[in-house]
């Protein structure tokens, strides 16, 4: 490992709409603080800091549409990279356990998969922004569409958004998209199905966690040992 090599862990969080992201992160941080006592970073994309909150309040609005889904998919790179390097790379350097609702995965499935940009695109884009920066860890947030937006409809608030208001066949293809990654990335990623009731679904997280970090949540189950 090189000097300047992340010391944290960085734990991003995937899906759809309503899949319960926020509620699961929030959860996740707690019992991380507790059982390991490390330093728990929460943060979210787009935005995590100052600047990048501005260019979320844009993308949420639509601002960015009428320009395309490559245009569209620049302004959440331009966000990205000042929340990676004001945010995300120095809570790793300091040790930190981050835990990040979307990221590069979200840029893949809504503006790639399901927006049809050019995947060679995206992966340039990837390349250039997140200068070899990865999760150890993504949990993928898995419900079928329809139930996730009527979810995100009853929340409603900033939820009503730009990407709300697409039709269920682009959520059904985000769906695709994001088991698609999971299925590509096994190593990386972990399906956690979101249907069951937010105690289900926190201890399918914690399980997914010990199991792919045991040091991170000491006497806990994996879930290869649920499975085993
Ligand atoms: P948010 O209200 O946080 O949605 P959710 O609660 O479902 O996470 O809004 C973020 C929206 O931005 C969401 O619809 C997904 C979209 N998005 C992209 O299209 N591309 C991206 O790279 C990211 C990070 C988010």
């Amino acid at each position: 490992m090189s000097s300047d090599a992340p010391r944290g862990v960085f734990i991003t969080f995937e899906g759809g709409e309503g899949a319960g992201k926020s509620t699961q992160i929030a959860r996740l941080a707690a019992a991380l603080r507790t059982a390991s006592g490390r330093e728990v970073v929460t943060t979210r994309e787009p935005g995590g800091t100052p600047r990048a909150e501005g260019y979320r309040a844009a993308l949420l609005r639509g601002v960015a549409k009428p320009f395309g889904p490559f245009a569209e998919a620049l302004m959440f790179a331009a966000a990205r990279i000042d929340h990676v390097d004001a945010l995300i790379r120095p809570a790793l350097a300091r040790g930190a356990i981050v835990l990040c609702d979307r990221f590069a995965d979200s840029t893949r499935a809504y503006q790639g998969a399901a927006g049809g940009l050019d995947p060679a695109l995206i992966v340039s884009l990837e390349r250039v922004t997140l200068q070899g920066l990865r999760p150890d860890l993504t949990l993928i947030l898995d419900l079928p569409a329809e139930a996730g937006l009527a979810r995100a409809r009853r929340r409603g608030g900033e939820g009503a958004d730009r990407f709300e208001a697409e039709a269920l066949s682009f959520h059904e293809r985000l769906r695709s998209a994001f088991l698609a990654i999971a299925a590509a990335e096994p190593a990386r990623c972990r399906v956690i199905d979101a249907s069951p009731g937010p105690e289900a679904v926190e201890a399918a997280i914690r399980a997914a966690v010990a199991s792919h970090r045991p040091d991170l949540l000491p006497g806990e189950t994996g879930d290869r040992d649920h499975a085993a």
